[in-house]
């Protein structure tokens, strides 16, 4: 399915901040010419551009980006349109204080800087819809215009009074009762029981009533939504046909991106891993990780994501900001198709000459010339992304999913307990995903609310909070021939934080698992125990270190596989540690200790191949190389190879494989050069 409806191509663009050169028409005539040899085919317009669209109040001038869209569209390149909201423009703060932001501690934000403005003051909304629909008005009919970039990277929270009073209406809305809040928040602790609605306020750091902690996080999201939705319908009533994005900013837990989500046509992220921080060049890490975001992208609704930013060359806000080396460009881009993006798009396409991005890097540098290997590599880039038509729209196919609820990782992380500082929730998830990723399996993460019928595995890894019928789901999806795995330090809360009574993993995961909750045990960092393999349904190793969490559990019904050796004399040692148990038609596997990534790997790799799931690739990887499969519209099988080391390496093939850009044949051994990336298709 495609992203940008109305564009059959990959997009292949750029942030372009024309406002910083309006008094530089010189530079402006360039470039349109310069994007075109650079093989830019769409830049990103107007995103923190509102003091040049609206210098004063309502004296609004679009003529200049009418100028830029147009010059544009006339050689070629169309317009991602943005709505200026991400950065609001020094009158406006000035004048009605109330959109700057206020801080957990109460401190308002100063005027200027970005992303700080309040979701909730009437003032704001109504200027951003005011200009809204201005652009609106004047661009949404234009050919040019194929995509809105609403806003920037939405992020952060607002705690002013204005936000206070519209999260005690949204209170009242969700409990009715102040005797429910006081009940579901469990107020009776402390004496924090609630008598007015008035004394209710937002968290000011480290909360002791959870229910309140997390409440006002779905609060923020449900803010940032209405404010969203707020900010598209100008847009949409000018033309429901344009889509609308807005991008997101990897495992960023500030708000729930799953349900932001739901108001987006197109999901699109921002990715700055931070390249070549490992000693040896080795980059599996950061690409595994970025992987898994975009990943997480396109699960969202359910095709392809944009790519929104990228650096061509270096950021200038990490610790060490190092460029992209030679040829290492491509290879993030085709990981980035071979995740599902439909784009490669970057920030920036010219260095600002001040302020605090003046040293990120571009594909035009302050020395303004084409001859640089960025500028060629991008043009390579763009020329070989232009032949890529039939991967656009090209889907994924997963059959294993992992489970990831970000209203769980606010609450399991706030929980006091049971290890206060890395309880790995996220850690655990990517866990699971690593293996999948290196052997070339695509995964969806999937949360509480997704249908799991359609997949052949399903990981749940730490799913502390059950929150409304997912506990339901999962036994469902079970008895019906599923396959899950469970973790430790699941189904002991529901979705206000209150601990369930009786025996857990609770709401029938227990019986699910057969196994009984009995203690957890959190080790401290570098202290380990060890997992005895039994009984091992598929090769596994004797043993596994163990980590973080031990949770000892009594079996009830299920077949113990592995045990404890925790290396105290005291303990028993026949504590189950991982289990097998049928249910219905289908299995549940339990893990009660955080165990080392080899274990993830053996016993994943393990089941996916018994569940009779296929990698994109049936071949043996050699480390740093992976492999993932889109299949384009026309029915085209593409396959991506990727090499994240500095190393020649090469895949012994199963069948013989043409390279799709090059047509070269490769029957059984698949060369791959140092950082070197193919797409190929079979031949
Ligand atoms: C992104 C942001 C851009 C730019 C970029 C620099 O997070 O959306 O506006 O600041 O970072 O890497």
């Amino acid at each position: 399915m495609r992203t940008v409806t109305s564009y059959p191509h990959i997009l292949h663009g750029c942030d372009y901040n024309p406002e910083q050169w309006l008094d530089r028409p010189d530079i402006l005539a360039q470039d349109a010419e310069l994007m075109k040899q650079a093989q830019i085919n769409c830049v990103s317009l107007g995103i923190f551009a509102w003091s040049a669209l609206e210098p004063a109040e309502g004296d609004y001038r679009l003529d200049w980006l009418a100028e830029i869209i147009d010059r544009l569209y006339a050689n070629g390149i169309y317009t991602v349109l943005a709505t200026p909201s991400g950065a609001c423009p020094m009158w406006l703060a000035a004048k009605y204080p109330e959109v700057r932001r206020v801080h957990a501690d109460r401190s308002r934000e100063p005027a200027g800087g970005r992303h700080n403005h309040c979701y909730t003051s009437p003032v704001y909304r109504e200027k951003v819809r005011a200009i809204n629909e201005k652009l609106a008005e004047r661009f949404a009919s234009h050919p040019a215009v194929i995509l809105w970039h609403v806003s920037n990277e939405i992020q952060g929270e607002c705690h002013c009074p204005l936000c206070q009073d519209a999260f005690r209406g949204w209170l009242k809305e969700k409990y009715g009762s102040l005797d429910a809040l006081n009940r579901a928040w469990w107020t009776a602790f402390w004496s924090n029981t609630y008598t007015e609605w008035e004394q209710i306020e937002s968290p000011r750091g480290d909360c002791p009533i959870h229910g309140l902690a997390l409440d006002w996080k779905r609060f923020c999201t449900a803010q940032t939504r209405s404010f969203f939705d707020a900010e598209t319908a100008p847009l949409k009533a000018a033309n429901p046909q344009i889509p609308v994005t807005t991008n997101f900013m990897g495992f960023y837990d500030g708000i729930n991106y799953q349900e932001l989500a739901k108001s987006l046509d197109v999901v699109s992220w921002d990715s700055y891993p931070a390249w070549h921080s490992m000693p040896d060049g080795d980059e599996t890490y950061n690409a595994f990780w970025a992987d898994a975001f975009s990943d997480m992208c396109r699960s969202m609704l359910g095709k392809p994501f944009l790519l929104m930013e990228n650096t061509p060359s270096n950021t200038n806000w990490h610790d060490v900001c190092r460029p992209k080396t030679w040829g290492f460009h491509r290879l993030t881009a085709i990981s980035n198709l071979a995740h599902g993006a439909d784009s490669i798009q970057y920030f920036q396409w010219r260095q600002s000459r001040g302020c605090s991005e003046k040293f990120h890097g571009a594909v035009m540098t302050h020395a303004n010339r084409t001859d640089t290997r960025v500028f060629q590599e991008v043009s390579d880039l763009g020329a070989a992304l232009g032949r890529l038509d039939a991967l656009c729209g090209a889907r994924t196919d997963a059959h294993i999913a992992i489970l990831y609820d970000i209203e769980n990782h606010w609450a399991v992380n706030g929980a006091k307990g049971p290890r206060n500082t890395s309880i790995g929730d996220n850690d655990l998830m990517l866990r699971c995903y690593l293996p999948f990723w290196k052997a070339g399996y695509a995964v969806d993460f999937v949360n509480a609310e997704t249908d799991f019928s359609g997949y052949h595995l399903l990981c749940v890894p730490m799913l502390y909070m059950l929150r409304a019928d997912v506990a339901e789901k999962i036994r469902d999806y079970t008895k019906r021939g599923g396959t899950v795995l469970l973790t430790m330090h699941s189904g002991a809360v529901d979705e206000n934080d209150l601990c369930f009574m009786g025996d857990t993993p609770a709401q029938g995961l227990a019986e699910l698992a057969g196994i009984r909750f009995l203690e957890i045990d959190p080790l401290y960092e570098g202290q380990t125990e060890t997992m005895h393999i039994l009984k091992a349904p598929f090769p596994l190793a004797e043993s596994y270190r163990l980590e973080r969490l031990c949770e000892r559990v009594a079996p009830a019904g299920a077949e113990i596989l592995g045990v404890y050796d925790t290396g105290n004399p005291c303990m028993p040692d026949d504590l189950p540690c991982l289990t097998r148990n049928s249910f219905g038609r289908g299995t549940a596997y339990y893990l009660g200790g955080f165990a080392e990534d080899k274990f993830f790997s053996d016993f994943l790799i393990s089941l996916a191949e018994r569940l009779g799931v296929q990698p994109a690739l049936d071949a043996t990887f050699p480390h740093g190389v992976v492999a993932a499969e889109r299949l384009g519209t026309d029915g085209t099988r593409f396959l991506f190879v990727m090499n994240w080391t500095r190393e020649q390496k090469a895949v012994n093939l199963p069948y013989a494989l043409r390279d799709y850009e090059t047509g070269k044949i490769y029957q059984s051994k698949l060369p791959l050069s140092p950082y070197g990336a193919k797409i190929l298709v079979k031949a």
